[in-house]
């Protein structure tokens, strides 16, 4: 056989190799975080409220960065178990577990069930919420009660349970608003559960000093998800026109906030509110 032959058929044998090389290569990088970790292998995250929205996009965002997640709803199941089958097709770890987050037993069965599946919780994203609107004369005491069983006791027994498991080195994240800036009519009662997040983030941030867990508030403009949607178009209206990046949020603008506190790159950033709506506050 002539040289020429030789290198010819090396050159097919490798052609013929490129193709799985390269499918190989797509395959170990969609089950590899950027860190370079296997997908799951960098600890557990628990996110409150993921079956939709902005708790949904985190968990996708915290799977691609190599975390396990543990994807909470309260009545979507069928939506939950979407977010978990994605982050599974992406090559991560997910589990669903429902529980109202106003109740302190399903609030630790949460996060047993999590430190059961991925060994321990070193992400907390206490996201869950709701938004019940209506100037002070006309909120029912039904819609006031149950939304601060949701966002004001809800939050802080899911930050009582974070407190008492993330290990050394984590994050604690949770969703204030920039209506706390705003002030807009019929928000007042919302507006206040929203701000007591932004008080439990300093606080928690300081009791847990020394042991590297770095706490935050975030407070997301209008963002288009069903809490907003819930209210009608009208609620939507005029919104970007006055926000000076001219668009409403997206359940990743707030993700990837998230996923900067989550990453080393943020790991100097504690005890603060960070403000991300597109310049409107
Ligand atoms: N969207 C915005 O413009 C905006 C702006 C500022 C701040 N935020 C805050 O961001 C967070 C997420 O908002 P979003 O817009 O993504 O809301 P969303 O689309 O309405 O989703 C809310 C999520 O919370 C879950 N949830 C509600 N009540 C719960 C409870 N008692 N226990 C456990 N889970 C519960 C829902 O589960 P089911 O699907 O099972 O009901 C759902 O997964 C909220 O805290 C909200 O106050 C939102």
């Amino acid at each position: 056989m002539s040289n020429t032959d030789n290198s010819r058929r090396s050159f097919l044998a490798l052609a013929a190799a490129v193709p799985s090389a390269l499918a190989m290569a797509s395959v170990a990088s969609a089950q590899t975080s950027d860190a370079g970790t296997r997908l799951g292998d960098k600890g557990g995250a628990v996110v409150t409220g993921s079956s939709r929205g902005i708790g949904a996009a985190t968990a996708r965002r915290l799977a691609r960065d190599g975390y396990a997640v543990t994807v909470n709803y309260l009545t979507n199941r069928d939506l939950a178990e979407a977010v978990v089958r994605d982050i599974e097709a992406a090559g991560g770890r997910a589990i669903v577990r429902q529980g109202d987050v106003a109740d302190p037993a399903a609030v630790k069965a949460l996060f047993d069930a999590n430190d059961e599946a991925f060994g321990g919780v070193d992400i907390v994203v206490n996201n869950a919420g709701i938004m019940n609107v209506g100037p002070f004369a006309q909120m029912t005491d039904e819609a006031f009660d149950r939304m601060m069983a949701t966002n004001v006791k809800g939050s802080f027994n899911v930050l009582r349970e974070a407190s008492r498991r993330v290990r050394d080195g984590g994050r604690i994240i949770s969703l204030s608003s920039s209506i706390i800036k705003m002030s807009p009519p019929a928000t007042a009662a919302y507006a206040a559960t929203k701000a007591a997040q932004e008080i439990y983030s300093n606080v928690l941030a300081k009791e847990l000093g020394g042991r590297n867990i770095s706490v935050n508030a975030i407070s997301p403009g209008a963002v288009d998800t069903q809490l907003l949607r819930q209210h009608g178009e009208e609620a939507l209206r005029g919104i970007p026109e006055a926000t000076p990046l001219r668009r409403l949020g997206q359940p990743e603008d707030i993700a990837n906030v998230i996923g900067l506190l989550c990453s080393q790159d943020g790991a100097w950033i504690d005890g603060q509110n960070i403000f991300a709506n597109g310049g409107i506050a």
